[in-house]
């Protein structure tokens, strides 16, 4: 059984559906730890309700950024995970630390990538006037939300939405975003290859849409 950790900064809904699927027999995974950079996150105190083994570290507590990211992934590579999952994790990763995990990170987008990289996405979409936004899966690199895709979801955009409707509709197809695409990772059928993402070892032509 692939075990996961999970790292986020605030509410944690992707981090409990992931427990939620795993609870309920759709996810055969595990949830080793979960980590982040606020003590207080409701997402860490949602691991500790599950038994799950959970730590906040303070970037004001480390001298640095790399002294920071250096005590986070030493901590994460202490529950032996075969995958790193960003749920939420609202702090930039140093390239030192993500290196050794190339191909074993992965992270959650509420934008459809490349659209949007970044904070702010649902009012920037807004702002943009697309017709269409949602979700992206990917690999984490060193380039700020530009790993090569995995797989999206969509949902269009409604005259008269405001960020916040526009980020509820997301997060409603972030879930299950989520959940297929670990289903994919967690089976063996997705993984990277150089730069590229393969299905059953064929070259992905584009992200899935799920
Ligand atoms: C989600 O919408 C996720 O896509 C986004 O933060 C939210 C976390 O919600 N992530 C980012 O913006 C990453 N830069 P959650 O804590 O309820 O899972």
């Amino acid at each position: 059984t692939p075990r996961l950790a999970v790292l986020a900064s605030g509410r944690g809904s992707n981090l409990q559906a992931i427990l939620d699927a795993i609870g309920d027999g759709r996810l055969d995974a595990r949830v080793a730890g979960v980590f982040g950079d606020r003590p207080k996150a409701l997402a860490l105190e949602r691991a500790r309700d599950a038994g799950i083994p959970a730590r906040g570290l303070r970037p004001r507590d480390f001298a640095s950024r790399q002294d920071y990211d250096a005590a986070l992934f030493a901590a994460i590579a202490a529950v032996e995970p075969d995958l790193i999952v960003c749920a939420g994790y609202m702090r930039l990763l140093g390239a030192a630390a993500i290196e050794p995990w190339q191909g074993r990170i992965i992270n959650i987008h509420p934008s459809l990538l490349p659209a949007f990289k970044g904070l702010d996405t649902h009012a920037r979409a807004l702002e943009a006037g697309v017709a269409e936004h949602g979700a992206s899966l990917h690999y984490v690199t060193a380039d700020l939300d530009g790993g090569p895709v995995i797989a999206q979801a969509r949902v269009a955009v409604h005259h008269g939405d405001d960020a916040d409707a526009l980020a509820a509709r997301v997060l409603a197809v972030e879930h299950p975003l989520m959940l297929a695409t670990l289903q994919l990772l967690c089976a063996g059928r997705v993984n990277l290859r150089d730069t590229r993402v393969e299905l059953d070892g064929q070259p992905l032509q584009a992200p899935l849409q799920l």
